[in-house]
This record gives structure tokens, C-alpha cells and sequence, in this order.
């Protein structure tokens, strides 16, 4: 009886040891979101946590304030995340964290907490490239195999390629200047959307979306950029001027400061409505590209992240011309398409399965951040040496 009991207590202890080390810990300071998320070794989301900061108050993310949050946050955030998966340090396999690109002092906080980490408990790190997250993330929900093409959307960033593996990207296009969320949050404050009842700590993209779904899309005509151009790149930057210019009439012609709320209404939904055919458009060269070139066979699937990609207008119109076009959309949930520590665990987790970018704990003290930080190869060149025209596919 005795030799029975011990021997059951023998088999316990070692499942415990073996269910032991089983997580990772993902880190996401990269922005103005501190997030931190526990993944178990087959990707099942156990704990997470965000404090996101309310910029829209301080007209914008602002690089000093934001590091003394994630400061202040992210003790908080990671055990809050540890806490809820019910797991401690001694459970973790690895921690991975956001080291590039981004804004450096809002790196730093991420990546030295999570050093911090690794070196007091002897855990290897994963260095993840923040855009590489937005593009894996959705393999954590949805069947999506590699090659795929993605576009991703968000505050810092417009990338338009196709991944062909965890650490295999191929740049397609790329924003020549503004990001698209960057434009919306300038436009939302250009229009003063913040004073309007309840969208005070709301991100201007958000707002906008808001505002849009009251007004007029085809009332005010701003213009398009790059039609003209063969290749798949953007630009956002001349929307601002864009409206800026039409504000200057309306105040001029009105003779007031402030416009109407139906105004601002048909003023978002115009704006909403000319990046997104702005976006369709290169995507619909990219697709045409992807196909003549046979990277992806016939109907490939788009996978669209970051945080503009929450957006349900541009959701709807990108659906539209991949059905059009015989190809598959796929978008994360709005919550795992803004930035978060999920993302970080998750792509932590693609490249530990891997085995690709795995620090030894006593390597992790020399990781180092990156403002800027390409993803993958620049293949622009080869979509414009192809010259390729499109006929537009109308969006609505
Ligand atoms: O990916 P993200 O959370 O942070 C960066 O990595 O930049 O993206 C933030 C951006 C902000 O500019 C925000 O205004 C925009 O995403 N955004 C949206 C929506 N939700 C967030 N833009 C349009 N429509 C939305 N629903
Ligand atoms: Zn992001």
C-alpha cells in the first residue's frame, strides 16, 4: 500500500516537473502600450495584461512621458499577466520581448525589465521584431500557412509583403513618408475631434472610424496619391495637406473657426473612405504581382494587422477586392491588431518551436534596442522594373 502511495506521489511529481517551464512571457514597451502576456507550449493564452497610455490627451505619444509609464507600468503588467495564467517565474520557458523598432527609451524600459528577468531566474530571451509580431499573430487563431502576403497598418508603419517563413519576409511597398495611423491621428486633430463629447481619450484613428459611420463619404473630394505610379507604395503625408487646405476654404467661406459636427462627420468619412481605396489600390497591384510572379499560387491568403487594421470601413473594403480577386482576407481579433504583449508571446513562441533567435540567459545582458529595423528583403525594385497596371476594382 505504502510502496503504491509513494510511487503515485513519484509519478505526480514528475508530471509537475514536466508541466513546469512551460510558458512564455512576451513583452510589448515598444509604444505607448506596456502589454505582457503568458502563452503556454501550444500557444493557448493563459494570462495578459496591458495599460495603455491616454495620448489623444497630450496631442500625440510623447517619447519622455511615454518611457516614465511603461516605467511605472510594467512591474505591474507582467505580474498582473503571471498572476491570471496562474503561473509564476519558475513556469516560464522563455521570455520574449520587443527590441525593435520603435520608440528607444520605451524599448529600453521593455527590454531591461525583461533582462532583468532572464538573468534573476536563468531564462534564455527571444528578441522580437515588433511588425514581424503584427504579421504572426494570427497564426495564434486562425489556420494560415506560410507563404502568405500582409499588410500591415498601423501608427509607425505601413508594410506591404509576404512572409515565407518565421524569419523569410519580402518588402513589396512601403510608406514614403507618414504611416496611415499617424495621418488619422494628425487629420482627428486637425478637426478637433477630441473636444467632441466622449472622444476625448480616444486615438484619432478610432475617432475618425466613429465619426465616419454618420457621414458622407463622396461629399468632400480629397484626392488619391500615387495613382500614377507602377509600384505598391504609399503615401499618407498629402492627406493632411489635403485637408488642411479644404479646412482653410470652409473656415474662410463660413467665416467660423469651428465646424459643424456634421462636418467633421462627412470630412471622416471622406478621409476614411480615400486612404482606404489609397490601400486597395496597392494591394490590388501587389496581389496581381504576387500571382504573375507565382509566389503565392492563385488564391493566396492576405493576412492585415496592425493597429488600423481594426478599423471595420477598411476591413470591409480590403475584403471585398481579395474576394474579387479570388484570395482569402484574414484579420486578428481589433484586440490583436493594436499593439500588446500577446503578439510578443505569441511570435516569442513561432521562434522558440524554431529554434531561431534564442539568447542563453548569461547572453541576454547585451541585447540591444533599435529605432529602426527593416523587416526582411527590399523587393520593391523587381514590382516597379514590372510595370504593372491595374483597372481599380470600385470599393463601394
Ligand atoms: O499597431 P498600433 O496599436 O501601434 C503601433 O504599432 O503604431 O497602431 C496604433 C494606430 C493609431 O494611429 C490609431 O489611431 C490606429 O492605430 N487605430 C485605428 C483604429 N484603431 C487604432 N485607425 C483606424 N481605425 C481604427 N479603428
Ligand atoms: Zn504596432
Amino acid at each position: 500500500m505504502n510502496r503504491c502511495v509513494s510511487f503515485t506521489r513519484i509519478l505526480k511529481l514528475k508530471s509537475e516537473i514536466r508541466l513546469r517551464r512551460n510558458v512564455i512571457l512576451g513583452i510589448e514597451t515598444s509604444c505607448d502600450d506596456t502589454g505582457a502576456a503568458v502563452l503556454d507550449l501550444s500557444g493557448k493564452l493563459l494570462g495578459e495584461s496591458i495599460a495603455t497610455q491616454k495620448t489623444p490627451r497630450f496631442g500625440g505619444v510623447i517619447p519622455t512621458i511615454s518611457m516614465l509609464m511603461h516605467k511605472d507600468k510594467i512591474q505591474n503588467v507582467v505580474s498582473e499577466a503571471l498572476l491570471q495564467a496562474e503561473k509564476s517565474m519558475d513556469d516560464v520557458t522563455a521570455v520574449a520581448v520587443t527590441n525593435r523598432p520603435g520608440m528607444k527609451g520605451s524599448l529600453i524600459v521593455g527590454t531591461d525589465y525583461a533582462k532583468y528577468l532572464c538573468k534573476k531566474f536563468h531564462k534564455p530571451l527571444i528578441p522580437v521584431h515588433h511588425m514581424i509580431a503584427h504579421a504572426l499573430t494570427v497564426r495564434m487563431e486562425e489556420e494560415v500557412e506560410f507563404p502568405f502576403m500582409f499588410l500591415l497598418i498601423s501608427g509607425g508603419h505601413c508594410l506591404l509583403g509576404v512572409a515565407k517563413d518565421v524569419n523569410d519576409f519580402d518588402i513589396l511597398g512601403t510608406s514614403i513618408n507618414d504611416s496611415p495611423g499617424e495621418a488619422l491621428d494628425k487629420i482627428a486633430r486637425m478637426l478637433k475631434v477630441h473636444s467632441l463629447p466622449g472622444l476625448r481619450d480616444i486615438n484619432g484613428g478610432p475617432a475618425i472610424e466613429m465619426l465616419a459611420r454618420k457621414g458622407d463619404p463622396h461629399k468632400i473630394e480629397i484626392g488619391i496619391p500615387l495613382r500614377h505610379e507602377r509600384n505598391c507604395h504609399f503615401s499618407f503625408a498629402g492627406f493632411k495637406g489635403n485637408v488642411d487646405n479644404l479646412l482653410y476654404k470652409i473656415r474662410k467661406e463660413t467665416g467660423k473657426n469651428d465646424l459643424s459636427e456634421e462636418m467633421i462627420a462627412d470630412m471622416s468619412a471622406a478621409v476614411q473612405y480615400s486612404l482606404t481605396k489609397h490601400l486597395c489600390e496597392r494591394l490590388q497591384r501587389a496581389i496581381t504581382y504576387i500571382q504573375m510572379k507565382e509566389i503565392i499560387e492563385n488564391s493566396g491568403t492576405l493576412v492585415v494587422s496592425g493597429g488600423v487594421a481594426s478599423n471595420m470601413f477598411i476591413r470591409g473594403c480590403i475584403e471585398k477586392v481579395c474576394t474579387e480577386m479570388g484570395w482569402r482576407a484574414v484579420f486578428p481579433r481589433p484586440k490583436l491588431c493594436t499593439d500588446n504583449g500577446i503578439m510578443i508571446g505569441w511570435t516569442g513562441l513561432e521562434l522558440w518551436r524554431r529554434g531561431h533567435d534564442i539568447l542563453h540567459p548569461d547572453e541576454a545582458l547585451q541585447l540591444d534596442v533599435y529605432s529602426r529595423c527593416p523587416m526582411g528583403r527590399d523587393v520593391s525594385q523587381d514590382v516597379i522594373d514590372t510595370g504593372l497596371k491595374c483597372k481599380w476594382i470600385k470599393i463601394t
